[in-house]
């Protein structure tokens, strides 16, 4: 189960170099793509962009209706994360393939993925072609996380072609 936090909290709770795993398209037809393109564009109001290449059921899915799931998984989702990048919602359902639970959103028609510890809620403003990818930056409308609270240390880093657990704290601003 999971409660409403603050978008901006939300947001925040993003590791670095996150891979995530994003709906897209309405309701029932909400398909999952694994996505390590992701960036915070700005945190007051919240954005937050993807990068999706054309090539993608995702992409055609995304011009259809403007709106997204960011989905941050634990290191127990592994499987989910690596199965959603590997083969296309075009021929799967990738939810019941990876036995993911969907999650209704509060305030856009895709789904999230309740097993995730956080979701984001995001509506496209602004799409923007840079090389082989495009960038879809959305305004995050919603956010939610575990009611029990997010683990940071189990959330997962990824880095050149590495799945990781954040490590060891070397300092904290004041
Ligand atoms: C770790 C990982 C990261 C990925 N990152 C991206 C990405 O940032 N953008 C993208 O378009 N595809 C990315 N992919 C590839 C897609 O997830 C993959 O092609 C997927 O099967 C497409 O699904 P779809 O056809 O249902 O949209 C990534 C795959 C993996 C395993």
């Amino acid at each position: 189960m999971k409660k409403s936090t603050s978008e901006k909290k939300g947001l925040r709770l993003l590791p670095h170099f996150p891979t995530v795993v994003v709906g897209t398209g309405r309701g029932d037809n909400t398909n999952l793509i694994t996505v390590a393109l992701v960036h915070v564009f700005s945190f007051e109001p919240p954005y937050i962009g993807i990068g999706i290449a054309p090539s993608r059921y995702s992409f055609s899915l995304l011009r259809d209706n403007p709106e997204f799931t960011i989905n941050v998984p634990s290191s127990e989702d592994m499987a989910a994360v690596i199965g959603c990048g590997s083969v296309s919602g075009k021929s799967v359902d990738k939810f019941s393939e990876f036995d993911l639970t969907p999650q209704e959103s509060t305030k856009i028609s895709t789904r999230g993925i309740q097993e995730f510890p956080i979701t984001l809620e995001c509506r496209v403003e602004k799409d923007v072609s840079v090389g082989d990818h495009v960038w879809f930056i959305g305004k995050v409308v919603s956010a939610s996380v575990l009611r029990t609270g997010v683990d940071r240390s189990d959330l997962v880093l990824y880095w050149a072609g590495e799945f990781r657990r954040p490590g060891e704290i070397l300092k904290k601003r004041k």
